[in-house]
């Protein structure tokens, strides 16, 4: 069985190397000419934990290979994993143009049967426009299925996640396509959950916003706890010790960022206010979420008063640890208002910086990008951390006070055991916890 993965993105890679690892021939193709180039040529334009080793390791077994032959590589597989964008447009919902087009280049090339398994995020009723799309362009009588097979895949541990997922959800609506899609999953068996199409991609929008939801739960717990006596992070361990609740996604902090729950959330507010069902639950959680930014410059502010000219190191632009990717990180906007305040900013991030330089760049003497987190501190009037990035967690705090004007960490993450920076001398400000 051929398998083509459409979309070399962050899902599209991770989707195809996994699947190689997994025993089966896959072909990546991308209408981006030159990034297939680059991918061919060893270069993995994204920085994903494990993802060069395993896609060059199945490259080298002949499990793997790229091609920016579209139509050719439509025409050669057997099974077809949409993996192509589907960005925000204004009004929150998705912009599925990318899918219609790959829908239409399908049909061009339905040369024998296929079955099509949509991998993108996407609105439920997704694959009723694929299939749709597909008949009504397909110039022959072949057959064909659709599907839906939801990636649940974190940035930073992609490529665990694909290869020990906690489920494989594998919607379908043929006996065929169940088949084909269980052989190709065969070795993760037991993870394999069997529903109907809406069920499967309602179930991937419907996961990421509980998510986000829970994030902005204990960030407005952590407003309380910022109030009072309470730590967020005890309340957070012992609301998790009962299993109905969880321990995972309790930790509150500058609130969630990146590709997907911003994007997914707002999506699935869109989906069911067009079907008329009150989204508002929702909605309150992203506007919660939104206002982590005013909250925690609010913070900075009660510790520097005015941040005109004051000189700020920022250790974390990454929306998460373990990835280059900033897109939706609250870094942006906190950058954004600090800029505005007149603040001179002193950045640093293991891996995001060059992402960084494309939105902010270099201004001398408003804000420098700096090769180590000690170069930022230096003569810094505070040090504010961003990101959860393990390097930061280790800092050497005595070398840091030596570097520093000003002994003040505001910690947007709750790196730091506040005893410790405390006993050193240092102003310590963190996240629900006094
Ligand atoms: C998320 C989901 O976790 C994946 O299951 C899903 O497949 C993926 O979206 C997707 O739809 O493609 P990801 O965006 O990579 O994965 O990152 P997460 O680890 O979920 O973190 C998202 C944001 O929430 C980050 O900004 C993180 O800092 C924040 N977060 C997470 C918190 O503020 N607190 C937490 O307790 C957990």
């Amino acid at each position: 069985m051929k398998i083509a993965v459409i979309g070399t993105g962050y899902v599209g890679l991770v989707t195809a190397a996994g699947l190689a690892e997994l025993g089966h021939p896959v072909m990546g193709t991308d209408k981006d000419r030159e990034k297939i180039g680059r991918i061919s040529r060893g270069v993995v334009p994204i920085y994903e934990p494990g993802l060069d080793e395993l896609i060059a390791g199945n490259v080298r077994k002949k499990r793997l290979s790229f091609s920016p032959d579209l139509n050719a590589v439509i025409q050669e597989a057997d099974v077809i994993f949409v993996c192509v964008g589907t960005p925000q447009r204004v009004d929150g919902s998705a912009d599925m143009s990318q899918i219609e087009e790959v829908s239409r280049m399908i049909a061009d090339n339905l040369n024998r049967y296929k079955l099509v398994v949509e991998k993108s995020t996407v609105p439920v009723k997704t694959s009723y426009w694929i299939k749709r799309t597909i008949g009504l362009y397909k110039k022959t009588e072949t057959d064909f299925d659709i599907a839906s097979n939801p990636e649940f895949l974190r940035e930073g541990s992609a490529v665990s996640d694909f290869l020990h997922p906690d489920r494989i959800i594998v919607g379908v609506e043929t006996e065929r396509g169940r088949d084909l899609l269980c052989d190709i999953y065969a070795k993760l068996r037991d993870r394999v959950v069997v529903t109907n199409i809406d069920t499967a991609e309602l179930i991937k929008h419907a996961s990421n916003s509980f998510l986000a939801m829970k994030i902005s739960y204990i960030n407005l717990i952590s407003d309380i706890c910022d109030k009072t006596d309470a730590n967020v992070e005890q309340v957070a361990e012992g609301m998790g010790l009962d299993p109905r609740i969880g321990s995972r996604f309790l930790k509150a902090g500058i609130g969630y960022g990146g590709s997907c729950f911003p994007k997914d959330i707002k999506a699935l507010v869109k989906i069911g206010e067009d079907l008329g069902v009150d989204m508002s639950l929702l909605k309150d959680a992203d506007r919660v979420n939104f206002d982590r930014i005013r909250v925690f410059v609010d913070k900075i502010k009660q510790a520097l008063w005015i941040l005109k000219d004051k000189r700020i190191a920022i250790l974390g632009l990454a929306f998460k640890p373990e990835t280059d990717d900033i897109r939706e990180a609250p870094s942006i906007s906190i950058i954004r208002e600090l800029l505005r305040e007149g603040a001179r900013l002193r950045l640093y991030d293991p891996k995001a910086m060059e992402n960084m330089k494309e939105i902010y760049p270099e201004e001398p003497d408003r804000l420098e990008y700096c090769d180590s987190p000690y170069r930022a501190t230096e003569e810094a009037n505070a040090l504010i951390i961003l990101t959860e990035w393990e390097e930061f967690a280790g800092l050497e705090l005595e070398r840091v006070k030596k570097a520093m004007s000003n002994l003040i960490i505001v910690d947007g993450r709750n790196v730091f055991d506040p005893a410790v920076p405390r006993q050193l001398g240092f102003e310590y400000y963190s996240i629900g916890r006094k």
